[in-house]
């Protein structure tokens, strides 16, 4: 492992942030006290601090002379989830947990500022882009409606994100897509009720809802090329109150997560129609609405192959997986790279016993890979922003 240093120098300092930040989470676009904290040391390090973007974004712009600008972004917010760690800095704010790593990112990616700002060792523009609300509100969507490369334009960008079961400071990318496509849908289905007793006065919905959940099943095994991938998972089905009624109306909502853009167009016109044949052939009626979400993360291949180079100078070439196997979780940085070239990636967290994965009531950030991935955001801008 090559750590810089200087940024070596610093590991106990990124730490105390990441655990003042992981003992006060604060849950998307209410990130108040985090960006605070963040716009606080940026303006200490000398670096020009933006506010307002997305509610509680953090721009911070580190100039240095003429040459191509970069964008290293971070992810803030936290999760709706009550911690059970009990260490000290568990959360403070009852309901409220970093349980995917974020307070980790700000951490390192300050970390990165801190040295970049003290070295200065680049000829062009750095925006530290620190976000809000990655979890399921797409604060990274936000930033760019609200003008980000408008407004710091940026020639390529960055991400990285920390992956429990992976050892511990080992890095995994692929060039094209990483993380997929995640939508979510609703289904209501519309019969009439009668007494349980006698169906024949029925168009049971109960009975059309279960079909369509099948149904649906049959457009990724039967309609999809079995060599590409996508997944349709019903969540939630509610109708009925007893048992010896049938009820007129069934709900149902779910997810969809896919890969290729073609496919992802593809579920929507797929899902309406097996949801409005199974219906009529029933002579039931169902409402289908289909919610568009995140992007899938694909990868440019000229930033991925720049980041593998970083990857194996930090961590050296054997603990750098440069075609790692996509997942099918999702990520809004997917927006930014649909507006700027670059490249996202996963930073092990630590594998074997007591490796808890992301999400999960007992997760912790693992203090040990921040000046990795401050070291990989530094040395990216060192190469890219060559002085
Ligand atoms: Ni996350």
């Amino acid at each position: 492992m090559s750590i810089i240093n200087r940024i070596a120098e610093f590991h106990e300092q990124m730490t105390e942030w990441r655990h003042d930040i992981h003992a006060h989470p604060e849950i998307a676009f209410e990130e108040q006290r985090t960006s605070d904290i963040v716009a606080r040391e940026l303006g200490q390090f000398g670096i020009e601090v933006h506010r307002g973007l997305a509610k509680t974004g953090v721009v911070g712009v580190l100039k240095n002379g003429d040459g191509p600008s970069i964008g290293l972004r971070a992810d803030m917010d936290a999760l709706p989830i009550h911690e059970a760690n009990d260490f000290d800095h568990r959360s403070k704010h009852d309901g409220k947990m970093h349980a995917c790593g974020h307070d980790g990112h700000t951490s390192m990616l300050l970390g990165a500022a801190k040295y970049l700002a003290e070295t200065r060792q680049f000829k062009g523009t750095i925006n530290f882009i620190f976000q809000p609300a990655e979890e399921g509100e797409g604060g990274a969507r936000v930033m760019i409606e609200e003008g980000l490369f408008d407004k710091f334009p940026c020639q390529s960008v960055y991400g990285v994100h920390n992956m429990p079961g992976k050892d511990t400071g080992t890095f995994h990318m692929r060039t094209g897509a990483l993380m997929a496509a995640y939508d979510t849908f609703e289904i209501t289905v519309t019969g009439r009720g009668s007494h349980a007793a006698m169906p024949h006065h029925s168009i049971d919905p109960v009975v059309v809802a279960s079909k369509i959940v099948g149904g649906l099943q049959s457009i990724t095994s039967r309609n999809l090329d079995p060599l590409e991938s996508a997944v349709i998972s019903v969540t939630q089905i509610h109708g009925g109150d007893t048992n010896n009624v049938i009820p007129n109306r069934v709900w149902m909502e779910g997810t969809t997560r896919s890969f290729k853009p073609e496919v992802r167009d593809w579920l929507a016109p797929s899902m309406q129609r097996v949801v409005d044949g199974i219906a009529q052939a029933y002579g039931a009626s169902a409402e289908f609405d289909y919610l568009r979400r995140y992007p899938s993360t694909i990868n440019h291949s000229t930033e991925t192959g720049i980041a593998a180079k970083i990857a194996a100078e930090v961590a050296g070439e054997a603990r750098v997986d440069i075609n790692t196997a996509p997942v099918m979780g999702a990520e809004d940085f997917s927006f930014m790279l649909e507006k700027v070239p670059g490249c996202y990636l996963f930073i092990g967290n630590g594998a074997g016993e007591g490796a808890c994965m992301v999400h999960n009531p007992s997760y912790d950030f693992n203090d040990e890979i921040l000046p990795v991935g401050a070291t990989y955001f530094s040395r990216l801008v060192e190469t890219v922003l060559a002085a």
